[in-house]
């Protein structure tokens, strides 16, 4: 005779299930939401992303005119830095300048870089925004000469500083630094935040043919993307591009909603996100306390989006202005 399904086996366990304390199945419902969240987690830890032998074909070669016209050395090699494994931990990363250790300029002027025994097939414009954060600095800018200067480019290093003491205005500072950039006619624009390090030695600092988000996978975050359209910490743009968007909104104050607004000009100007894969987008993000937070963000977003984006590089206005060039970098000073 075959075996039907036992119910009184059933009730005598579902008799037993009704005996745990209460206490246990908060500790299983706990960890079932636990584990849960650990998988949605893990989609966005593997984000999409263009695969590493892709990459080649998707980064976008263009150097400052000066450069392409004097073509006497053989072009510089990349594939060895984009395959590279090499990659620091986050408890390897400097926690003030006294790690650095002894830091030699060697080879840059005005915060910029060319290689020497090979032509360079990128010109980089790195644009930092920047107030108060002198224990940052101090790290950040050895830090990332030491790092760039072994990825065979030609780059600069612009520090727009906010000299007044109104509220932080990040978009309007990166505006400013690109109308330089764009001046000394650099094709490629990296906006970047000074508290991030980047730890792989594959993460090659140059454009691609679509927006790039470098900083995908940050330590703070748990190295977890945090959404899809995420655009801040550190941005590569073509310059083309960053005039077609017209750049970031003068609108934000405070802290916030300046890259998520540049997520929005970027995609409705059929533009998109693209990003490395995540063994190669990994940063360290120094601590810090946080400007007061903007909570009018998403208002403006939205504002600005009814208005067609108008708002932007077209129209930044500022009180004063001054550039100085230093060791490490040219430093842009300006009151808004
Ligand atoms: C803010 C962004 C910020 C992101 C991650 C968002 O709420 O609007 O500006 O980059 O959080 O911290
Ligand atoms: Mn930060």
């Amino acid at each position: 005779m075959p075996r039907y399904f036992d119910c009184k086996k059933l009730n005598k366990k579902l008799h037993l299930l009704f005996q745990v304390p209460i206490s246990k199945y908060a500790v299983t419902l706990l960890s079932i939401i636990a584990i849960h969240r650990l998988f949605t987690s893990c989609n966005v830890y593997n984000y999409p992303s263009v695969p590493r032998e892709q990459l080649t074909d998707a980064i976008y070669t263009a150097t400052v005119p000066q450069l392409a016209e004097k073509r006497t050395k053989p072009d510089c090699p990349y594939d060895h830095i984009l395959q590279s494994k090499e990659k620091l931990q986050t408890w390897e990363v400097p926690k003030s300048s006294k790690d650095i250790g002894n830091f030699s300029a060697w080879g840059i002027k005005d915060g910029s870089y060319t290689p020497e025994h090979c032509q360079p097939l990128f010109s980089v414009a790195i644009l930092v925004t920047y107030r108060n954060r002198q224990r940052h600095l101090d790290i950040f800018l050895p830090y990332m000469h030491n790092f760039l200067r072994k990825q065979n480019i030609h780059y600069k290093i612009f520090l727009v500083e906010q000299l007044d003491n109104k509220p932080w205005n990040k978009g309007m500072l990166y505006n400013i630094g690109a109308q330089r950039a764009l001046a000394e006619r650099f094709p490629c624009l990296l906006l970047h935040d000074v508290d991030l390090l980047p730890l792989a030695a594959s993460n090659l600092y140059v454009c691609m043919d679509q927006p790039r988000h470098l900083s995908a996978s940050i330590d703070k975050f748990r190295f977890v993307l945090i959404y899809d359209y995420l655009v801040g910490g550190v941005l590569a743009m073509r310059a083309d591009h960053y005039v077609r968007v017209n750049g970031f909104s003068n609108n934000f104050y405070n802290w916030g909603g300046e890259d998520d607004e540049m997520a929005d000009r970027i995609l409705s100007n059929n533009l998109k996100i693209l990003r490395f894969p995540r063994e190669m987008s990994e940063y360290s993000m120094m601590t810090h306390t946080h400007e007061p937070v903007n909570r009018a963000r998403e208002t403006i977003i939205k504002e600005n989006k009814i208005q067609g984006h108008k708002d932007g590089l077209s129209s930044v206005r500022y009180e004063s202005l001054q550039v100085k060039a230093q060791r490490l970098c040219t430093w842009i000073g300006v009151k808004l």
